[in-house]
């Protein structure tokens, strides 16, 4: 039984609220599994009531709940929707908010505080909390709900760490990376654990390189303030492709609690053989879009986009060859993958087994035995999917690829959005799905090297055609010629 809580977000005008807190939550309410009296207060600093701010959100639920807004759902929804008017810089805001949360009998004692706003915000406005007393856990429980990115590098992450660590317990802080709450992430662990078939080839002695790549049609849109300062490296690799890594190569935990999971994946980010700056080329690739066609459209370059500046190396697109000195993983490749103004939406985890000691059917007309790959695509669709050779009917001994399918395979379907798994851990006080510190703090240490280096490189950067997979160059991180990039489900190897 979740207990009820109040559910305030810091932000509550923005994108990400607007487009995922607020329709993930709605969600959960038509799923029946929102408390009965949990509350849900929105703060902004436009002129609005709790009735303007219900008006906005029937608004936008209306084009963003799945099989259109239900208006009895909605209802119900809306009876648990406050407005809460204030500036997050005024200091005398906090004190109006801690005593409202307090007095109105409608808002129950267990508080989560999400921070959809500004990263540089994060510190300031959980200090301002701890100030009037919002961070003490006497009267209920008190949670803070931490957005991406955390930290710029390596040293800024330690210092709003301990800045968080100076009023909150660790149980208190849910540091989010909603990749983790993709059925099909999950599914990685199931897929492992729950199976005793793949477990004896999944090392080294099977397993030639593993491939993750999450590649994305769309460009910067209006985001440059934020991604020209970041680019991809920070923004995707650093979180959540290494997050993926982390799930596809730990061992086995030795159970399903937040803690024995979270030092499984930390060993894997400990295990990460570092990257010297010298070798930094050798191991890393970045490049930038240039103008190209994306779906049958013109698009812009990089450079052109509004807002970016206008000799900026900002990398658009990253791939890393990284390798986990443990017994399991040692010397077998992982190669990371990511960028905006690729050909297509899709994430995928590739996995290609070794060619069969024997070259049994050299003597045949099977010239070149296809290796296995496992796939685990995790969005647009959830699939998994196992490419094996098989005779080809006829005469002849030939082979071809056949795929099984698992029966998640769905294509452009989504019955649940990550943030809707992830919000009912906060209200349910599951971490397991959120990053613990030492977490971030090694995924920044695989990073920094690569960070330092570029950011001295200024003056070049490769480009790619928009709507292409990317730089031809990046083929140099392969360490073998028979190694080619897994682009979606339906490539050929
Ligand atoms: N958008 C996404 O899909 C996404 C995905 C992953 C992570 N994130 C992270 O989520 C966070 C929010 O991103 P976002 O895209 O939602 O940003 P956004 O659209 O710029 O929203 C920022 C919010 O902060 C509010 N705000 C800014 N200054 C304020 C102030 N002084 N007082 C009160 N409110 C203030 C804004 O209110 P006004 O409307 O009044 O300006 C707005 O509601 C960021 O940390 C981002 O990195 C976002």
């Amino acid at each position: 039984m979740i207990e009820p809580c109040t559910f305030v977000t810091f932000g509550a005008t923005g994108n990400l609220s607007r487009n995922k807190l607020l329709p993930a939550l709605y969600h959960l309410e038509q799923a029946g599994r929102l408390p009965e009296k949990m509350a849900v207060v929105g703060i902004g600093r436009r002129d609005w009531d709790d009735e303007a701010w219900r008006r906005e959100v029937e608004q936008d639920l209306a084009s963003r709940a799945r099989g259109g807004l239900d208006p009895e759902v909605f209802q119900r929804f809306r009876q648990r929707l406050r407005f809460f008017r204030g500036d997050l810089s005024d200091a005398d805001m906090y004190r109006q908010l801690h005593d409202h949360l307090e007095q109105d009998p409608a808002l129950p004692d267990n508080i989560a505080f999400y921070m959809a706003i500004k990263p540089a915000d994060f510190a300031a406005v959980s200090n301002h909390l701890a100030e009037v007393g919002l961070n003490q856990e006497t009267n209920g429980w008190r949670r803070l709900v931490i957005e991406k990115p955390f930290g710029y590098d390596l040293e800024s992450a330690e210092i709003l760490n301990e800045r968080l660590h100076r009023h909150y317990g660790e149980h208190q802080l849910y540091r989010i990376d909603h990749y983790l709450g993709k059925g099909t992430i999950q599914n990685v662990l199931v897929f492992r654990f729950a199976n005793l078939m793949l477990e004896p080839l999944w090392n080294r002695n099977y397993i030639d390189h593993i491939q993750i790549i999450h590649s994305e049609s769309r460009g910067i849109e209006s985001r440059a303030g934020y991604y020209d300062t970041a680019g991809a490296l920070r923004d995707m690799i650093q979180s959540h492709l290494l997050q993926m890594l982390t799930l596809v190569a730990m061992e086995p935990p030795a159970n399903l609690d937040a803690e024995s999971l979270r030092d499984e994946k930390v060993k894997v980010l400990r295990s990460i053989r570092p990257i010297p700056q010298s070798a930094v080329h050798a191991h890393a690739f970045r490049g930038q879009y240039a103008r190209g066609v994306v779906n049958g459209e013109k698009v812009n370059g990089y450079l052109d986009e509004p807002g970016v500046a206008e000799n900026s190396t900002t990398e658009t697109f990253c791939a890393l060859r990284l390798f986990i000195d443990n017994w399991r993983w040692r010397n077998v490749p992982f190669y990371l993958r990511t960028g905006k103004r690729l050909a297509r939406d899709n994430s995928l985890i590739s996995i290609r087994f070794k060619h069969p000691p024997q070259q049994l059917f050299r003597e045949t007309p099977i010239d070149r035995i296809e290796p296995n790959w496992l796939l685990m695509n995790i969005q647009p669709n959830e699939c998994l999917r196992m490419e094996l050779q098989v005779k080809e009917p006829g005469l002849e001994l030939r082979a071809q690829t056949q795929r099984l399918d698992a029966s998640t395979c769905r294509v452009g379907q989504y019955d649940l959005d990550a943030y809707e798994a992830l919000l009912l851990d906060v209200i349910d006080g599951d971490s397991s799905l959120f990053l613990r510190y030492d977490e971030v703090s090694w995924a920044w240490k695989v990073v920094d090297p690569i960070l330092k280096v570029w950011s001295m490189e200024r003056d070049y950067i490769h480009t790619y055609p928009a709507g292409t997979w990317g730089p031809q160059e990046a083929n140099r991180l392969f360490v073998r010629d028979d190694q080619n990039w897994r682009n979606t489900l339906d490539d050929e190897d």
